[in-house]
């Protein structure tokens, strides 16, 4: 599934993650020393059956970057992803114990800092984890950040969400990211790709984004996508598409203050609603 920097709060459940680790920024050391074998193999098993399936489903730019993440017989470290990573776009990974909250999440990402998990699934948790973990993050957000275009993006994204904060916004900005960094879909070469981390890294819903009958899949529009609630443990029931990681920069280049303003008083979409357009 894919992580919703919002939840954290919110669940009944208190994270996982050891935050006593953390500084002030929620960043911590990367714990490289806690991983067992069978850590290492959990990543290397889902590493394999997730990028066995990556050719025409994934986005063609995700599909180019993955090896750029290093050896997938074991969880990298963060550093080593860094030093490519940083030439690539000038991005960099940071170790985090988990969600955190949205505030420091936006001022990590304006400032070109990616958060990752550090720890990784149980075994159990193969198929199905409700929190993100190192595999999620990692392997679903990080390739793309290799992008320039899309590595631009998410940093206007957190610099947006520090904006948005200050208008009390973060509800309606937060359905961009979950319809787009997290599930969103692209169309290439003809087809639709994904190129959201929530698809890219769940087994089941990577085939069922890009081709099951069930779900909706409406072209990416501003308010449309603003007021769609989501749903954060089912595969979701409505997508939004772009044409290139371009369009996704230009339609999101435009000051959010009016939209925000103007859609306070409408009401919103529910996750799997049919209409098509804003009313
Ligand atoms: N343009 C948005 C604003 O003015 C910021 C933003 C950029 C949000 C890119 C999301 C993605 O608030
Ligand atoms: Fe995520």
């Amino acid at each position: 599934m894919g992580q919703a920097p919002v939840v954290y709060g919110q669940s009944s459940r208190p994270p996982r993650g050891d935050y006593s680790r953390a500084q002030e920024d929620y960043t911590c050391a990367q714990n490289f020393a806690a991983y067992t074998a069978a850590d290492h193999d959990t990543y290397h098993r889902l590493y394999q059956r997730q990028s066995a399936q990556l050719q025409g489903l994934a986005s063609e730019a995700f599909i180019q970057a993955l090896p750029l993440l290093g050896a997938k017989e074991r969880i990298p470290r963060f550093d080593d992803v860094n030093e490519r990573l940083y030439r690539a776009t000038r991005w960099e990974l940071v170790a985090v114990p988990g969600l955190i909250p949205e505030v420091p999440f936006f001022s990590l990402l304006a400032n070109r800092k990616f958060p990752v998990t550090d720890w990784i699934r149980t075994p159990q948790e193969f198929d199905y984890i409700v929190e993100p973990d190192v595999f999620h993050d990692l392997f679903g957000h990080v390739p793309l950040l290799f992008n320039p275009v899309f590595a631009d993006y998410v940093q206007r994204y957190g610099e947006g969400g520090l904006k948005a904060a200050g208008l009390g916004a973060c509800e309606m900005l937060s359905r961009l990211y979950w319809y787009t960094i997290e599930f969103g879909l692209i169309r290439e070469q003809g087809g639709l790709r994904a190129y959201g981390a929530g698809i890219l890294s769940s087994r089941g819903e990577l085939p069922y984004a890009v081709h099951s009958p069930e779900p909706q899949r409406l072209p990416l529009e501003l308010e449309r996508t603003m007021r769609t609630r989501y749903k954060i443990d089912t595969y979701q029931q409505t997508y939004f598409v772009i044409d290139s990681f371009e369009q996704l920069f230009e339609l999101t280049a435009q000051d959010f203050a009016p939209i925000y303003e103007r859609l306070r008083g409408e009401p919103e979409f529910a996750a799997d609603a049919r209409e098509p357009h804003p009313a």
